[in-house]
């Protein structure tokens, strides 16, 4: 695709997201650079453009979208626009990383395979927990059956909303829904690529119900998946910021506590009939590894890990957990 096998980003919605943790994330890509950006206001883009030596800066996502040096894009706007947004894309043939939670409903995330399809332009839903060192070496001790037969998975991911600085988080238009949409689209998608395993059912109880009028505070889900694995979930909004994932197994039991820090180091406990043991690994960079294996999956044309069929198996259980 380009001379010097460099896929050039654009990032649609310059917000905390893109200053935490994608800005940084370009700085150690191998085939990924940081070309583009849009924000609101033409003098916040101009600012953020030349605070992270962006070349292209725009207000308007048309004109990122179109030019001509822009390769792909990461749509990291409210949840509310990645529809309209991922359409601009691909109209105007670039390759699309979306953010989670993926659109407001499953039939928007058709709707921007069929696009991307159309366009023959790659889509990648951007779940970017799969990247992280301890998860991937969970889910080898869980396939390779370290942890016998896996009875049992139980997630918990949750945070205090007041203390946090996105304002549209707790508007239901445009968040498409509270810790579900924000927190849980992470952990049911690890369970997804964890167990690789169908779900058979699922049921929550959401709390206050999410309606187009306010979100849910809390939420709890009870899943099952193929050859009788139960699950329990709890999503927060009004709690203590933490993540967890626990795998019991017939032969053995694993847990994993605040595991999505970049660049940190993680513990996996396993606990089997030798006793307890505690796992340590240094997590890499997952934004860079996610943007990187987009960039290698267009350069290469090699598979992407989470296309936009991940995106949609993900967003119909948040639909069917909202009952949507
Ligand atoms: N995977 C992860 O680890 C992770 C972490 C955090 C967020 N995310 C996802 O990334 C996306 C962006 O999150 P963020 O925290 O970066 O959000 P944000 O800081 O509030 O804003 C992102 C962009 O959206 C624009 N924006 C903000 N409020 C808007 C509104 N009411 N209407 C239209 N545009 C608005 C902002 O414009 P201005 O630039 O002009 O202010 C900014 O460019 C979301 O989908 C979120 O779920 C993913």
């Amino acid at each position: 695709m380009t001379l010097d096998n460099i896929i050039n980003y654009g990032i649609i919605g310059f917000g905390r997201y893109a200053h935490r943790r994608l800005q940084p994330a370009f700085q150690k890509t191998k085939y990924s650079r940081l070309a583009g950006l849009s924000r609101r206001n033409i003098r916040s883009a101009e600012t953020t453009a030349g605070q992270y030596d962006v070349p292209i800066f725009t207000d308007k996502v048309k004109e990122l979208v179109s030019h001509p040096d822009i390769h792909a894009v990461i749509v990291a706007s409210p949840p509310a626009l990645h529809r309209e947004h991922v359409l601009l894309a691909a109209k105007h043939k670039k390759h699309v990383l979306v953010e989670k939670p993926i659109a407001s409903h499953a039939g928007e995330v058709q709707e921007m395979i069929d696009a991307c399809a159309k366009a023959g332009v790659k889509l990648m839903a951007g779940f970017v927990m799969r990247f992280i060192d301890a998860i991937r070496q969970s889910r080898e001790m869980v396939q390779s059956g370290k942890l016998g037969k896996i009875r049992y998975a139980s997630g918990h991911f949750g945070l205090d909303v007041s203390t946090f600085p996105r304002a549209w988080l707790s508007d239901p238009i445009i968040s498409t829904g509270g810790p579900v949409a924000d927190l849980g689209s992470h952990l049911l998608d690890l369970l997804d690529y964890v167990l690789e395993k169908p779900v058979v059912s699922i049921q929550s109880i959401v709390k206050p119900p999410y309606s187009q009028k306010s979100i849910e505070r809390d939420a709890a889900i009870l899943m099952e998946w193929e050859e009788n694995i139960l699950g329990t979930l709890h999503f927060s909004f009004d709690v203590i910021r933490e993540s967890g994932l626990i795998f019991h197994g017939a032969k053995g039991k694993l847990t994993l506590t605040d595991f999505n820090q970049p660049e940190t180091m993680i513990e996996i406990v396993w606990l089997s009939e030798k006793g307890r043991k505690t796992i340590r690994i240094f997590n890499q960079n997952q934004y860079t590894r996610m943007i990187d294996h987009f960039s290698e999956a267009i350069l290469f044309d090699k598979p992407i890990l989470t296309p936009g069929e991940t995106g949609l198996k993900n967003q119909m259980l948040i639909d069917r957990i909202y009952g949507r």
